[in-house]
């Protein structure tokens, strides 16, 4: 199978809604990555998901819908769930509910409860307004590597394994949604940082929002289950990765040094950066970029470096994506 980008002409966008609708694999853009989307209510199209991607079918999808309408059709949303979907929808954040009889166990992995957001990525929105359907999609890459920022990172990792990728340019926040599990309304807990943080969702439910699972390492050996947002190793590339503090460019030529922000002075071709100035939003949106040019060039090892701890806010979504990056590979991860 040979894959195809495309631009985002209306012609384009009615024929790759066609391709949803029939059961294809489409990687569609969004705000946060790229997705690798199918038709979410055909049990047999999400099977392929998980085959593109070598995913573990234990590991449940995330729903793309258009809003908060199309959202109560796949699950049963409570007061407080309606509140964060009213405040940041369309945009980066995902809420784990109850799931409707209609969402086929592919997709929760078998579990009750469904992940929904509504992208605010426009070229995306298009696709949904088109297509008419939800989907489910999760990142666009290989299992366990680096999620993919731009339609070049999707051809990369799955170049012959899908039809087709819709180009949206690069990626504005670059690290993916917040996963907030609302389950029980009295007790929101977050499952994996993202753009939107604890502090924004307890403005608007006025309750405590816990980041409790964010730490629970190794919480997926205890479980058959893997804990959602929660292994600890991913998001990786395949040079050592090793989190740093204080270093000089001078040093080590066969090392790729990644820097918060831009080095002043000369440097050689082993100095990346994540910023001009060390902003946050930069940061993120070039931080899996950085990783995979560093990865591919072939030095022998990857020196990240360290974010200070307790910065708070986006500060904490990307300190979760470098720490696992960089934590040892497990078996059984490619
Ligand atoms: O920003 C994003 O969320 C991107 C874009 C494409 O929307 N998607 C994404 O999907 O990051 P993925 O599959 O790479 O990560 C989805 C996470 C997984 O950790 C999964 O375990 C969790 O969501 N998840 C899915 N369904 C769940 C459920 N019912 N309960 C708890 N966690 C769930
Ligand atoms: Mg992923």
């Amino acid at each position: 199978m040979k894959t195809k980008s495309y631009s985002p002409t209306p012609h384009n966008l009615r024929r790759l809604a066609a391709a949803l609708q029939r059961g294809e694999l489409v990687a569609i853009p969004t705000e946060t990555v790229y997705g690798l989307a199918a038709h979410a209510l055909d049990a047999r199209a999400c099977g392929k998901i998980f085959k593109a991607k070598g995913r573990p079918t234990n590991d449940p999808l995330i729903v793309h819908v258009l809003d908060l309408a199309h959202a109560e059709m796949l699950a049963d949303f409570n007061e407080p769930a309606r509140k964060l979907a009213r405040r940041f929808w369309p945009g980066p954040l995902t809420i784990v509910l109850p799931r409707k009889s209609c969402v086929p166990d592919i997709v929760t992995a078998g579990r009750d409860t469904v992940a929904i957001r509504s992208p605010s990525h426009p070229l995306t929105r298009r696709l949904l307004r088109v297509a008419r359907i939800p989907l489910a999609a999760p990142s666009a890459n290989l299992f366990g590597y680096i999620s993919p920022t731009s339609a070049a990172h999707v051809l990369d990792g799955l170049d012959g394994e899908i039809s087709a990728v819709l180009d949206g340019g690069s990626c504005t926040i670059g690290v993916e949604s917040t996963i907030v599990d609302l389950t029980d309304p009295k007790r929101p807990r977050i499952l994996r940082p993202g753009a939107i943080t604890a502090q924004e969702l307890q403005r608007i439910l006025r309750t405590k929002v816990s980041e409790r699972s964010i730490r629970a390492k190794g919480a997926e050996k205890n479980t058959g289950l893997i804990a959602p947002g929660m292994l600890s190793q991913h998001y990786s590339p395949r040079t050592p990765l090793i989190i740093k503090a204080g270093w000089s460019t001078a040093q080590l030529p066969e090392v790729a040094q990644i820097f918060l922000r831009k080095p002043a002075g000369r440097f050689a071709r082993n100095v990346f950066w994540l910023s001009q100035r060390g902003a946050l939003t930069e940061v993120a949106r070039n931080l899996y970029r950085v990783l995979r040019e560093a990865d591919h060039a072939g030095y022998r090892q990857i020196w990240i470096e360290a974010l200070p701890d307790g910065s708070g806010g986006l500060a904490t979504a990307i300190n979760d994506r470098v720490r696992r990056a960089a934590a040892k590979r497990q078996r059984g991860v490619p």
